[in-house]
């Protein structure tokens, strides 16, 4: 169990670099402006060049972690994280911090499908989905811990360290991965059995599971090619089609408005000054935190889809209140407060809800020849929406007003409900070789 923890504890570093990378341009942006005289649309390019450097690393990490393992496709990730938060906090110019801030983005992409891919595979079935949620819960600490250096920095205006402090995180999760073991299913992908059986041998103390193990790894591996066209075969081609929908509507139902553009939802509630805007935003960030580990202690238990429509009912709620409270007039100081409430409820929903089941359940639902390729397909989609959602909400709010964005927010939160409730199979304690999806 210690065993299995320190791996899976030393993997999720990637995604205290995912959270923290993506959530800290939102305090150094406020600085880089004013240094290298941005316009509008080089600030907005600054902010999502990182995502961009995403979609990219999502795309290629399948094949790479396919082919040299899911722990050389880590330790990858783990330099690009340290170059790229390098050359951003040295960059003399806008072009070479835009090329550090790409660099960081596919260090991301990289890890946003090899560290969830690489738990889930190490992790016995029936704690799996609490140690992928660790991962979420990573990122969540990332995102918190950015918003604080932040706040911390903000008065002296360092957006350099803002930026640079990537490499501390970026040197422990390179450390950490020197001593871990390569996945025991990609050992077994690559016929190094003996060694493989060796790992899970740990993993397992009984002897009975690790047996049952190993037949499911060995009969999965001798499902036909592997590749892009395995997903023509129905049952892979349902599997894609769940894992790219779930990712996507991860996205569009509005975390990264609230996660990205808080403190500007706020000020339009009223919170004006600067500093209450980015403490309210604080405390989401605290929220999203600690709701995580209602995930981590239920998601084995009660099981991802209980725990899903739970979470996306939270979310509808707070979304409707928001957008019913934007659209009438308020004494002062009300309208920030139910902000507040409302964003604290949609954010903690999803923290124990469509945060981590998504990461677990894509990671779950394809079979080992394709695991890596099917996870990078759909976190790729999870990439996209997510530029589309931080690229064009301000644009949202202007054309459809406050109330309209946060509405439609809600509306895919009950798409999200049917789709889980037609197409999504309960995967709590199933082996994962043993995980179907039809
Ligand atoms: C999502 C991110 C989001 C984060 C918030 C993750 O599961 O993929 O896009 O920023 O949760 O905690």
């Amino acid at each position: 169990m210690r065993y299995v923890l320190l791996i899976a504890s030393v993997a999720a570093l990637g995604g205290l670099l995912f959270g923290y990378d993506t959530g800290v341009i939102s305090g150094a942006i406020l600085f880089i402006n004013k240094d290298f005289a941005l316009s509008t649309r080089e600030t907005e390019f600054t902010i999502s060049v990182v995502l961009l450097g995403c979609i990219l690393g999502a795309a290629f990490s399948g094949y790479v972690a396919d082919r040299l393992g899911r722990r050389s496709t880590l330790l990858v990730a783990g330099v690009l994280f340290f170059v790229g938060a390098l050359v951003s906090a040295f960059s003399v110019s806008e072009p070479v911090l835009l090329a550090g801030r790409f660099v960081v983005g596919v260090g991301i992409g990289f890890s946003s499908v090899v560290a969830p891919l690489y738990i889930s595979e190490v992790a016995p079935a029936n704690i799996r989905g609490a140690l992928v949620s660790l991962y979420q819960f990573a990122i969540t600490i990332g995102i918190l811990a950015a918003y604080i250096v932040d706040y911390v920095l903000a008065a002296d205006g360092a957006w350099r360290w803002m930026l640079g402090y990537g490499v501390v995180p970026a040197i422990v999760l390179l450390a950490g991965m020197t001593f871990l073991p390569e996945s025991p299913r990609f050992r077994f992908k690559i016929g190094r059995d003996e060694r493989a059986i060796k790992d899970l041998h740990h993993i397992y103390n009984d002897l009975v599971a690790e047996a049952e193990e190993v037949r499911s790894i060995r009969e999965s591996l001798s499902l036909p090619r592997a590749g892009l066209v395995a997903f023509k075969a129905p049952a892979l081609r349902t599997a894609l089609f769940i894992g790219v929908s779930l990712a996507v509507l991860q996205q569009v139902t509005g975390i990264n408005a609230v996660i990205y553009y808080g403190p500007q939802i706020f000020q339009m509630a009223g919170i004006s000054s600067a500093t209450n805007s980015i403490f309210s935003e604080s405390l989401v960030g605290t929220v999203n935190c600690l709701m995580t580990l209602v995930a981590i202690f239920f998601v084995d238990r009660i099981g991802r889809k209980p725990l899903l429509y739970i979470g996306l009912a939270g979310m509808f709620a707070a979304l409707m209140c928001l957008g019913i409270a934007f659209m009438q007039p308020h004494p002062a100081g009300m309208l920030g407060a139910i902000a507040l409430f409302s964003m604290m409820v949609y954010v903690g929903s999803f923290a124990f809800s469509l945060g981590p089941i998504v990461w677990i359940l894509i990671s779950e639902i394809f079979p080992l020849p394709v695991r890596g390729l099917g996870m990078s397909l759909s976190t790729l989609a999870n990439w996209v929406g997510n530029f589309l959602v931080a690229q064009f909400f301000l644009t949202m709010i202007e054309v459809l007003g406050r109330p309209g964005t946060f509405f439609v927010y809600a509306a895919l939160c009950i798409v999200t409900v049917a789709f889980v409730r037609a197409m999504v199979p309960e995967t709590k304690r199933e082996l994962l070789e043993r995980v179907r999806v039809t």
